[in-house]
């Protein structure tokens, strides 16, 4: 467009062309630079990784705020501290925003609320995933009142979208304060080693109220909520392995709830069967063995993504494929702890239930479960009503749900680990399983303890009770005769039998009572 002679007004072209150079250098190079030397990439930089070349469409690029306190006024940056829009990841939709450190710290003004809040909406309009790239000093403190607002108007489309849309929390700096807690109802959260943190306060607000003296990593570091607290579902070597992260868990995912994960093609060339799963259990049942390495066996080439995979190790969850379909496993893991189920490991599984229910994603469940976890730690920190989550998770679940029992499913942990009396659909068992109240040993020593102590060898008599109650019930033939196993199978066929029953459960139409939402115990 030409510039009309003599007039003093600005090309209008000329004039976008500098406003959008103006939004695009952020808080400016020397913070830039800044940025880039504490190993963190831009919100921009960030973007480009995530989305398919050319895809991402901005919105609000020259929002700024409306602060007036403290001089804020004097002091404004186009797009106000975030960057957000719409794009595709491998071909498919999401909505993203990424918090730009280099304007006000990426701090939360009432307008920088309001950009997220836009795409949010529009996400759920649109069924699309919402993928929030965090780096922000918290609420904007010159704004007060107006900033928290803003984070409270981003929780409630949280709350309202969880179960509708996917939601994920990439953690690339500080997260602090109350502005935790939005990352915290998305459905997964990923952190960055050693540049990103999480805490409702930091190491020194910490040290002034209880005198504890801890670094911000050790608080609040991507290990510390990845093994200790389960905050996180991932920890990241760096940004780019985080951003990587995300895009592998999309593809295990569906746009909304009202859709299916997709399905990669597959063709059987007729070899499914794995004849390593018929020697991996070892004979003496109180031998480990790891259940990843069944999961690898049973799932399509490398396809098992492990979440929460340094968090209550004693349950392993996880997105894999079996012959292209996006299953999610459960599986007890007897390589830690003899597979047994405690707090913090059905806390794990049941929410990762969930997120599968929610999300139309088929469940695995593979059982080789001693029992909860007995003690005062466990029972005066509620086992009771932490292990009931999972027990009503399975129960609520109505995508297809199959078990396969490969060797111990002990007493209530039977019940919880979704057997067909809580509604799985299908159940398998291998000849190695145990389907009994408790142990051999524990079994033998209550119901014999007379006989055991009136006999002349109280040792032999226990040994003998042992076997006898083994030859009872140590074995999948009680629960098969029942009908709670609907077959007994050689571990080798475990995955031809699971594509053909996943199939057969394709069209699965279950519907739970009407009601509001139902009251888990929380
Ligand atoms: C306004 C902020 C800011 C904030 C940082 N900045 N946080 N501006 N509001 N919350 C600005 C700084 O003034 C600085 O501006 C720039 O961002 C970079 O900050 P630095 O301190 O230089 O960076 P760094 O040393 O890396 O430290 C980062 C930080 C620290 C750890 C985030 O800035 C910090 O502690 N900020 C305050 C955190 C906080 O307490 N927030 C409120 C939490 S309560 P210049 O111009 O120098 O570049 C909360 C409530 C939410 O968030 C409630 C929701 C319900």
């Amino acid at each position: 467009m030409k510039q009309a002679e003599g007039s003093s007004k600005q090309n209008p072209l000329e004039m976008l062309r500098e406003k959008n150079e103006q939004a695009l250098k952020g808080g400016g190079v020397e913070r830039i630079a800044a940025q880039h030397a504490k190993g963190k990439l831009t919100a921009r930089e960030r973007i480009s990784l995530l989305l398919d070349e050319g895809s991402f469409q901005e919105l609000d690029r020259f929002v700024v705020h409306r602060g007036t306190d403290f001089g804020i006024d004097r002091e404004k940056y186009l797009g106000d501290g975030v960057v957000t829009g719409f794009g595709k990841v491998l071909g498919r939709l999401v909505y993203v925003f990424s918090q730009d450190f280099t304007v006000f710290g990426g701090s939360l003004s009432e307008a920088h609320a309001e950009k997220i809040v836009k795409i949010m909406d529009l996400a759920m309009k649109n069924g699309a995933p919402v993928i929030g790239l965090n780096d922000s000093g918290g609420a904007r403190i010159q704004e007060g009142v107006s900033s928290l607002g803003g984070y409270a108007d981003i929780f409630y489309r949280n709350t309202l979208a969880s179960g509708v849309i996917p939601q994920i929390s990439a953690i690339m700096g500080p997260c602090a304060g109350g502005a935790v807690y939005s990352p915290a109802i998305t459905d997964f959260i990923l952190m960055v080693e050693q540049t990103s943190y999480m805490f409702v306060t930091g190491p020194n607000v910490v040290k002034t109220v209880t005198q504890e003296q801890v670094s911000a990593e050790e608080l609040g570091g991507a290990m510390t909520h990845a093994s200790k607290s389960g905050v996180t579902h991932f920890a990241c070597a760096n940004e780019v392995a985080c951003i990587d992260q995300i895009k592998h868990l999309l593809s295990y995912l569906p746009q909304n709830c009202e859709e299916e994960a997709p399905s990669l093609p597959y063709e059987t060339k007729g070899d499914e069967l794995r004849p390593a799963l018929d020697t991996l259990v070892p004979e003496n049942p109180n031998h480990p063995y790891d259940m990843r390495e069944v999961t690898a066996e049973i799932a399509d080439g490398d396809s098992f993504l492990e979440v929460h995979k340094d968090f209550a190790e004693n349950i392993v969850v996880g997105f894999a494929r079996i012959a292209g379909r996006s299953v999610g496993v459960v599986g007890n893991q007897p390589a830690v702890l003899a597979g047994v189920l405690d707090i913090h490991a059905s806390i794990k599984a049941a929410r990762f239930v969930r997120f599968c229910d929610c999300f139309n994603i088929p469940l695995l469940v593979l059982v080789d479960v001693p029992g909860f976890l007995p003690g005062t730690d466990q029972e005066w920190n509620g086992i009771i009503s932490n292990g009931a989550k999972l027990l009503y998770a399975f129960s609520e679940a109505t995508v297809p749900r199959i078990t396969v029992i490969t060797r111990k499913a002990y007493g209530g942990a039977y019940d919880v680990m979704n057997s067909k009396h809580i509604g799985a659909d299908l159940n398998f068992a291998w000849p190695s399983a145990e389907i009994a109240v408790m142990g051999a040993k524990g079994a033998a020593e209550i119901i014999f303890k007379r006989e055991i102590a009136r006999s002349d060898n109280p040792e032999a008599k226990l040994r003998e009770k042992i076997d006898e109650f083994t030859d009872r019930f140590a074995n999948p033939y009680t629960a098969a005769e029942r009908g709670y196993v609907d077959e007994v199978i050689l571990p080798s066929e475990t995955r031809q039998r699971l594509i053909r029953a996943f199939d057969m459960l394709e069209n699965k139409v279950d519907t739970l009572p009407r009601k509001k939402h139902g009251n888990i115990p929380l």
